[in-house]
C-alpha cells in the first residue's frame, strides 16, 4: 500500500454513504446498530452534514473514518460550542498505519477553524489521551435494582405516552433538572424532534411517557429494553419528588415484568432524585465512567467563560483586585488581566516564566470542568502545582461542581 492509494475525504454521494455504513457493520457489527445510527443522523439530523463524516479510501473503498456530531453545552450558564467525536473506526486489516491519527488530525483542524470549545468522546480506554483528551466529565452512572425488589406502590398519578405536542413542556422540565449540574447539554427543539420522529436516541428505540398530575404535565421519561439482558433501562427522568417517584416505579415495574424482564436499570446522575428514591429501596449505584475531554484552545475557553469568571471574582474576597494571573501550561502560558476585580484580558504568550500556577494542561481539564477541585489535583498530580499565594484564588474561580451529559443524538 502506498501514501497515493490512500485518500482522505468526507462523504459526497450516496455510494459513500453506503460504504460508509458497510465500515461500521464490519467494525461494530450488526447488532451494535451503529450502521443504523449513522443512518439516522445522515438522514435527520438538524445540524450534521456529510461534511461531518470524514473518511479515508484505500482505491475507492472506505477503509476508515470518524465523525462529528455538533452540539450545544452550558457551563455555569455560558454556552459553549461542542464537537462530539464518534463512530471512530478503521478496518482490521487496515490498522496500526496511521489512518485514524490522520483523521484526527483533519477533524481538530477542523474544529480549530470552526471555532468549537471543546472536544467530547464516550470511547475507548486509555488510546484518546495520545490525541490530548482528558477523562473530566462523569458518565455511565447507572443504579440497578431487581424488579422483584421493588415495593408494589400503587399508580397515583396518570403515565401516558409522551406526543410530539408534548416537546414544549418536556423541554422546560428537563433545563429545570438540569439546573442542578454545572455543564449540561442544551437541546434544540429539532434534536427533540428528531429523536421523537425517529424514536431513536443514539443507536436504540426508546419509548417515553409523561406523568400528569391533576392534568398538569410535572415529569416525563425515557426507557427502552434490553431482552438479551433481561434489563428495563430507564434512560432519562425528570426532577420527581418522592410520590412520583413512586408511581413511576410501580409502572416500571408492571411494565417490566408483563416483558418477562428482571432488572431496572437507571443510566441517569447520581445526584437525579429519582436515584435518591431507587437506593432507598435498595437499588446500588455502579461506578461510572467518564466523558474524554478536549479543550481546542485555553486563551478561546477562558475569553468565553469570562462572564462566569468575572462573576466568580465579584462575589469573592478578590472583587476589587487589580493583578495579572499567569496559568503557565509548560510549553505556553495563559495569562489573565485583572482590574479591580474584573478581567481585563487574555492572551496567550510563548513563554512559561512565571512558576505561580503549573499544570500540565490535560489535567487542567478536570479542573475547568469541575470534575475534580485544585487540592485533588494537587494531591494526585506532582506537575499540577499551585503555590500557596494562589490556592484561595484558584478554588474561587474553578470551584467543584456535578455535571451530566443528556444525549443529544
Ligand atoms: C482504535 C482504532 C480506531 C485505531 O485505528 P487505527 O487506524 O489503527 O489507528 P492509527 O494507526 O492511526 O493509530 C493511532 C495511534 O494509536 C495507537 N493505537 C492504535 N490502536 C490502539 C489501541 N487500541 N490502544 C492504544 N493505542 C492504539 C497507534 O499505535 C498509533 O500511535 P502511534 O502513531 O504513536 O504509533 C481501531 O483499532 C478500531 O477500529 N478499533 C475497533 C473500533 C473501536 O474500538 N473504535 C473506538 C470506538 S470509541
Amino acid at each position: 500500500m502506498t501514501l497515493n492509494d490512500l485518500v482522505f475525504q468526507h462523504l459526497e454521494s450516496d455510494h459513500d454513504v453506503e460504504q460508509h455504513l458497510e465500515l461500521m457493520k464490519a467494525v461494530f457489527g450488526a447488532d451494535g446498530r451503529v450502521d443504523i445510527m449513522a443512518r439516522k443522523w445522515i438522514d435527520h439530523h438538524p445540524a450534521m452534514s456529510l461534511s461531518d463524516f470524514f473518511v479515508i479510501k484505500h482505491r475507492n473503498k472506505i477503509v476508515s473514518g470518524l465523525n462529528l456530531i455538533p452540539s450545544i453545552w452550558s457551563i455555569g450558564g455560558v454556552q459553549l460550542k461542542v464537537a462530539e467525536l464518534a463512530c471512530v473506526a478503521t478496518l482490521p486489516e487496515y490498522r496500526h498505519q496511521g489512518l485514524q491519527r490522520r483523521l484526527m488530525n483533519k477533524y481538530h483542524d477542523r474544529l480549530s477553524s470552526q471555532g468549537y470549545d471543546l472536544s467530547a468522546i464516550e470511547g475507548i480506554p486509555y488510546y484518546y489521551r495520545q490525541f490530548g483528551y482528558e477523562y473530566a466529565i462523569p458518565l455511565d452512572e447507572q443504579i440497578r435494582i431487581k424488579l422483584d425488589q421493588i415495593p408494589d406502590f400503587s399508580i397515583k398519578h396518570k403515565i401516558r405516552p409522551f406526543k410530539t405536542g408534548d416537546i414544549p413542556k418536556a423541554m422546560q422540565l428537563l433545563g429545570q433538572s438540569q439546573r442542578k449540574f454545572y455543564i449540561h447539554t442544551i437541546r434544540a427543539k429539532d434534536i427533540w424532534k428528531m429523536q421523537q420522529e425517529t424514536e431513536m436516541v443514539a443507536e436504540y428505540k426508546f419509548e417515553a411517557h409523561v406523568v400528569e398530575e391533576k392534568g398538569v404535565e410535572i415529569a416525563y421519561f425515557r426507557m427502552n429494553e434490553n431482552q438479551p439482558e433481561k434489563t428495563l433501562m430507564l434512560r432519562e427522568v425528570t426532577d420527581v419528588d418522592q410520590a412520583t417517584a413512586q408511581s413511576i416505579l410501580g409502572f416500571l415495574k408492571d411494565i417490566g415484568k408483563k416483558r418477562g424482564l428482571e432488572t431496572l436499570v437507571a443510566t441517569i446522575s447520581g445526584l437525579e432524585p429519582f436515584t435518591e428514591h431507587m437506593v432507598a429501596i435498595g437499588g446500588v449505584k455502579q461506578p461510572p465512567y467518564a466523558w474524554q475531554m478536549r479543550v481546542t484552545d485555553y486563551a478561546k475557553l477562558f475569553q468565553k467563560m469570562k462572564p462566569l469568571l468575572d462573576k466568580r471574582l465579584a462575589s469573592s474576597t478578590y472583587r476589587h483586585i487589580t493583578e495579572k494571573i499567569s496559568f503557565n501550561f509548560y510549553r505556553y502560558t495563559v495569562q489573565l488581566t485583572i482590574q479591580d476585580g474584573a478581567i481585563a484580558g487574555i492572551k496567550r504568550l510563548e513563554t512559561s516564566e512565571d512558576r505561580t500556577i503549573r499544570a500540565n494542561p490535560m489535567v487542567f481539564t478536570q479542573l475547568l470542568l469541575g470534575y475534580r477541585s485544585r487540592e485533588e489535583l494537587q494531591a494526585i498530580y506532582p506537575d499540577f502545582i499551585i503555590r500557596p499565594s494562589r490556592r484561595n484564588l484558584i478554588d474561587v474561580l474553578f470551584p467543584k461542581m456535578p455535571s451530566y451529559i443528556h444525549t443529544e443524538y
